[in-house]
């Protein structure tokens, strides 16, 4: 059964606290004391290099880090532990996707369709993929209230040489989960790719890699509650397998030769050149095993209990607009009327509560939501419904005087 309590105490960020309301784990969130843990073991037991040392701590640690890909793997539903390539996070994958992808199979004419509603670091690589192949970017219609239309994205393949769909599972304003089966589906029906930014969604809610059919997935360990500076790119074996890395380097060769050719070790490692984020691929897994712990079905159905009480709060308040009714995974996102966003947060840090606001990464979804500005709530397992009551309180006392006072 969940226990937000239980959960509660695993966090020292929020045991050391006791006054902070944490509502920006979209951004980053807390740490549970088991990966803080796992982090500090490596520091201090058994801290060295994996596959390089002749020695019974290097063994011990390489054996820990290999069998990470596996339990990775199965968190999201892989065929193979092969098809795990650690990255820096999120936007390191994101990249090397654009431009492994981008180098292979992109051609002149080609279309990458990709939408308004992306995060900057999955459509600035796509940006860059195209004005190296001469493919086109084009975007797929979305109404105003952000939702996804399955109509108006199939028309988008019409008469078009689509290669790739780049779409976020979850976006990370709207926290809308997109139909991403029914997405990829259409995107093979038409003989094109798809790229899935997971950034939002991997935390979440249960993502199968092969239930979905999705080609290439990629996430970011410091959102689901591991390490900063490890990530994950999914991509199935045989496409990863036919792409060259992007970066060269000990680790990822077999051999090299002084004509310059050189053997690359199998997929995935021979896309990881260089000494990795070791103690980040550590926490990660640890991350992801407190995560399976409660399961992912329970964390969803949390996320978005907790978004659904704090919309129907927000509702009762005629001083509020909240622009993604109905949104998942823990992502609520509104304006106080009159009053600029950041003016608001101020406020709201100034009472202890943590948002964020501006556009969030999205730089282009004012033009489907048409603001520019908003302020975004995000919530995990560690929050609760009396953290919102509270915060609610304070959103009912925020004028536009107090706001401008807190940034005096
Ligand atoms: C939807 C989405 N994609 C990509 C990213 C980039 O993640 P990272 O900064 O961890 O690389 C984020 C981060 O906020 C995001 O929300």
């Amino acid at each position: 059964m969940f226990d937000v309590e239980k959960i509660r105490y695993d966090f020292p960020m929020i045991r050391n606290n006791p006054n902070l309301i944490y509502f920006d784990s979209a951004a980053t969130s807390f740490k549970p004391q088991c990966v803080i843990d796992e982090v500090l073991h490596y520091y201090e037991y058994t801290n060295s290099n994996i596959h390089r040392g002749d020695y019974d701590i290097s063994f011990e640690v390489s054996k820990l880090y290999d069998d990470t890909r596996k339990q990775i793997a199965s968190f999201i539903g892989a065929k193979r532990k092969e098809e795990i390539v650690y990255t820096y996070g999120a936007t390191s994958s994101l990249n090397t996707v654009a431009i492994n992808f981008g180098n292979k199979f992109l051609k002149p004419g080609d279309v990458i369709l990709t939408s308004m509603v992306e995060h900057a670091s999955d459509i600035l690589p796509w940006f860059k993929a195209a004005e190296r192949s001469g493919a086109k970017i084009e975007y797929v219609p979305f109404p105003s209230n952000g939702k996804f239309d399955l109509d108006a994205y199939e028309k988008c393949f019409e008469g078009k040489n689509v290669k790739i769909v780049a779409l976020p599972h979850v976006s990370n304003v709207l926290g809308y989960i997109y139909p991403m089966k029914e997405i990829a589906r259409i995107a093979h029906e038409h003989g094109a790719y798809i790229a899935v930014d997971g950034a939002q969604a991997v935390p979440h809610i249960k993502v199968d890699v092969q239930d979905l059919d999705i080609d290439f997935l990629s996430f970011s360990s410091h959102k689901m509650l591991g390490p900063s500076g490890i990530g994950v790119l999914y991509g199935k074996y045989e496409l990863l397998d036919q792409m060259d890395p992007i970066f060269y380097g000990g680790g990822s060769n077999a051999r090299f030769y002084p004509d310059c050719s050189l053997i690359l070790k199998e997929t995935p490692e021979k896309f990881e050149a260089g000494t990795p984020n070791i103690e980040g691929v550590l926490g990660m897994d640890q991350a992801i095993r407190y995560l399976s712990s409660i399961g992912m079905d329970e964390v969803e159905a949390y996320g978005t209990e907790l978004s659904d009480y704090f919309i129907s709060r927000l509702d009762e308040l005629d001083t509020v607009e909240v622009y993604n009714h109905g949104s998942k995974a823990g992502i609520v996102t509104f304006n106080m009327k009159g009053i600029f966003a950041q003016d608001a947060a101020s406020y709201f840090n100034k009472q202890g509560i943590a948002v964020r606001t501006g556009n969030h990464c999205a730089k282009m979804l004012h033009e489907i939501i048409g603001v520019n500005e908003t302020i975004r709530a995000s919530f995990y397992i560690y929050n609760t419904k009396q953290e919102i009551d509270r915060f609610i309180e304070v959103i009912k006392d925020t004028t536009l005087e107090k706001c401008v006072d807190s940034i005096l």
